[in-house]
């Protein structure tokens, strides 16, 4: 009985799943996944730089760091175990098991681990029968395996997309849902379909993010095949393919564009730009990084709390692209309180000036429903990497954005 109500999700119930926790006592709160992720989630995830080298001590080293070096208190909360911690076979009764040699402990003692520093534990399952790296997937085990999760406290679940002949992406990731749900615990459940059947037409309401693209590579520009289809996604190649999506995201369901790359291996002014897209792009902020061994400059970026703050706007509306010229685009985030932030993005190798009368423009955007006003509405401007201020809208913006880089502006009415 417990489980069927504490189940019921959205808003109109809130009250009554109060009271009904309050009554049960559950530690955990109540399975309404609807109240999870209203700002695009932000945690570590093991893949872009460890792949299989995973194990419980890599696991506690990097909360130990998230909780210390700043992360923690920028934001960042899940600590995720991706492909390659569970064993080869699952047990005769079927039950998923945790590869013995790298997680001897198991994730029950893991998940306590990380809840004890204040931050949660995510784990990676996938639909199909087995996972990309040839481990048991959860294929006709979803409800044994949603319950193993929330018995061991796991608080997140990135759901892949391999092996999965016969299945359909749509009931494939509902039925995953459906047993996280089941369980009560509130798991966030992350789909991993890399946007082959076109989950933000689908997934809202199974999930709180669904991937849009292939696996990113730290790179910023990738690679072209003969027929003119990208062979490598690199942050610019990732960028190209949201354009169109924006108006399927908000607050408890976001399109992913991949975890980050930034402190493995582009330039500073790259992870830069990488990060700011992101944020501007309401794209889930997962570091994929060595948290216990990064420069005092990735650190920087990853934590600089003016441009998590436009991630994390409550509005939760993604940038939309105002123009584009000769390498240099110009983004504008619609933000709460009326403010917009701006995205200048040189995608050329070489440094180009800008100048942008605002007075001159005007951005229309659809989904908030908002224009800007310059000519009757002045805003206060502030280089947000910078931290300078820059005047105000009523003089032209003129600056010099470096190769690869950005230059991001909070307007603020004046
Ligand atoms: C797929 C996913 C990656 C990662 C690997 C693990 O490629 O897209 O993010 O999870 O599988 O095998």
């Amino acid at each position: 009985m417990k489980k069927r109500v504490l189940t019921v999700n959205g808003p109109a119930c809130a009250g009554a799943i109060i009271l009904l926790c309050a009554a049960c006592a559950c530690p955990h709160g109540p399975g309404k996944t609807g109240a999870l992720a209203l700002t695009p989630q932000m945690g570590w995830n093991s893949w872009n730089k460890f792949q299989g080298r995973v194990s419980e001590q890599l696991i506690r080293e990097t909360a130990d760091a998230m909780a210390t070096n700043g992360m923690k208190a920028a934001g960042y909360q899940y600590v995720n175990i991706d492909d390659l911690w569970q064993a080869q076979q699952r047990d005769a009764e079927g039950n998923i098991l945790t590869d013995p040699t790298r997680f001897p402990s198991g994730i029950k003692a893991l998940a306590d681990y990380v809840h004890s520093k204040g931050l949660k534990l995510g784990i990676y399952s996938d639909a199909g029968a087995h996972t990309c790296g040839g481990r048991p997937g959860s294929r006709d085990h979803e409800t044994q395996d949603a319950q193993a999760y929330a018995s061991w406290g796991v608080d997140y679940l990135k759901y892949d997309w391999c092996d999965v002949d016969g299945l359909q992406a749509p009931a494939a990731y509902k039925k995953m849902s459906d047993a996280l749900r089941a369980t009560g615990r509130p798991i966030l459940f992350s789909l991993c379909e890399w946007g082959t059947s076109k989950p933000w037409t689908w997934a809202k309401g199974i999930g709180q993010s669904w991937r849009t693209t292939g696996d990113i590579l730290a790179k910023f520009d990738g690679l072209i095949d003969h027929d003119g289809k990208w062979q490598e996604h690199g942050v610019l190649q990732i960028l190209d393919l949201q354009v169109g999506l924006r108006q399927y995201a908000g607050p408890g369901h976001w399109n992913d564009p991949d975890m980050l790359e930034v402190g493995n291996g582009m330039s500073e002014n790259e992870d830069r730009a990488h990060f700011t897209l992101w944020c501007f792009l309401c794209a889930p902020l997962i570091a994929g990084n060595d948290l216990r061994h990064m420069s005092p400059e990735t650190l920087k970026i990853l934590t600089d709390k003016d441009i998590i703050a436009l991630n994390q706007d409550p509005l939760g509306i993604e940038a939309l692209k105002y123009s584009a010229q000769d390498g240099v685009e110009v983004w504008f985030k619609p933000l709460a309180h009326g403010a917009w932030a701006v995205c200048v993005l040189n995608r050329n190798k070489e440094p180009r000036r800008i100048t942008f009368d605002w007075r001159n423009e005007k951005v229309t955007d659809d989904i908030s429903k908002r224009e800007t006003k310059f000519d009757t509405t002045t805003y206060r401007m502030r280089d947000l990497w910078k931290k300078q201020d820059l005047g105000t809208t009523e003089t032209p913006l003129n600056a010099e954005v470096p190769g690869h880089d950005v230059l991001a502006i909070r307007l603020d009415k004046k």
